[in-house]
Parts: C-alpha cells; sequence; structure tokens
C-alpha cells in the first residue's frame, strides 16, 4: 500500500532540534516524508510553493512546527485544506508558551490541531499521523500495537534505586 507523503515545515533551521523527532518516527514507521524550513513571515513566497507541490504530490496531512509569533501552522492551514499538525517550539523568552498560544489559538473554521511544546509534541504529532494511517493500513497497525506494547514492557520493566 502506498501511504500518502507527510509534509514537515518549519519556520527555522533552529527548529530542527526538536522537529527531528517528527522525523525521526515517520521514517521508524516507514511513512514518507517531505521536510523543509520555509517562514510564513520571512520567507511567504517559498510556503506558498511548497504548499502547492504538497497539494500536487497528494500529502496527506502538514506537521508545522514553529517558535515565538508561531503563525507559520494558522498560515498554512489557511492556505490548504490538508489538515495541519501543529508542534509549538520552545522559544528563547517565554519557554514555548508564546508558541503553544499562537498555534492553539485558531479562529473557528480554520483549525490546527495542536500539539504539546518541544520535543514530545513534535513525537506526539507524527505517532498521531501513524494512528490515522492505521485505520488503514493493517501492517502500520500492527506497528504502532508492537510500539505500544514495548514503550508498555519499558514501564513493567523499570526498577526504582533503593533508599537509604
Ligand atoms: C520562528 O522564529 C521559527 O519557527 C523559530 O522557532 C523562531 C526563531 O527563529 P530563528 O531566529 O532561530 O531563525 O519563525
Amino acid at each position: 500500500m502506498t501511504l500518502p507523503l507527510v509534509g514537515v515545515v518549519m519556520g527555522s533551521a533552529s527548529d530542527w532540534d526538536v522537529m527531528k523527532a517528527a522525523v525521526s518516527k515517520l521514517v521508524e514507521f516507514g511513512i514518507p516524508y517531505d521536510a523543509k524550513v520555509a517562514s510564513a513571515h520571512r520567507s511567504p513566497e517559498l510556503l506558498a510553493e511548497f504548499l502547492k507541490d504538497l497539494e500536487h504530490r497528494g500529502a496527506g496531512c502538514i506537521i508545522a512546527g514553529a517558535g515565538g509569533a508561531a503563525h507559520l501552522p494558522g498560515v498554512v492551514a489557511a492556505a490548504t485544506t490538508i489538515p495541519v499538525l501543529g508542534v509549538p517550539m520552545p522559544s528563547k523568552h517565554l519557554q514555548g508558551l508564546d508558541s503553544l498560544l499562537s498555534i492553539v489559538q485558531m479562529p473557528g473554521g480554520i483549525p490546527v490541531a495542536t500539539f504539546g511544546i518541544g520535543e514530545a509534541g513534535a513525537q506526539n504529532a507524527a505517532l498521531f499521523v501513524v494512528a490515522l494511517y492505521a485505520r488503514t493500513d493493517s501492517a502500520m497497525r500492527a506497528k504502532l500495537t508492537e510500539f505500544r506494547k514495548a514503550q508498555e514492557q519499558k514501564i513493567r520493566s523499570a526498577t526504582l534505586p533503593s533508599v537509604g
């Protein structure tokens, strides 16, 4: 089964340290992706070109990460009907609260599915795509079940240091 491509876009190369957590999960689950730096503020034309290309290639969804005045996911959602998953970057001055609020508080009518700040959010955005694709792809469903089992096993086998 050919899975639809996932677009991954971030406002700056400085976001990559966090956004690579999303990409590495897509790679782990064998989901095709195209990742790019394109800023809503600094390079709006480049962003529009990238979105046009993703539309043309039949992308299934777009994971968009941005920090600070994090308009990128909202601008992406406004420009396309491809579902957008937003990931707030931990920012320098407000620890990502600015990013989170900028992404989550979309006006009614233009949704952005917003995830947690930082690497956990980036990872979960990709795992959310995995879960969606798993609804119609049994191999993906099996991989996701394995992933969940391995995670559970780690917790079951966790030990704590003795005190005193
Ligand atoms: C946003 O501004 C980016 O998403 C990034 O998180 C933030 C800071 O960008 P740089 O100044 O590090 O390029 O557009």
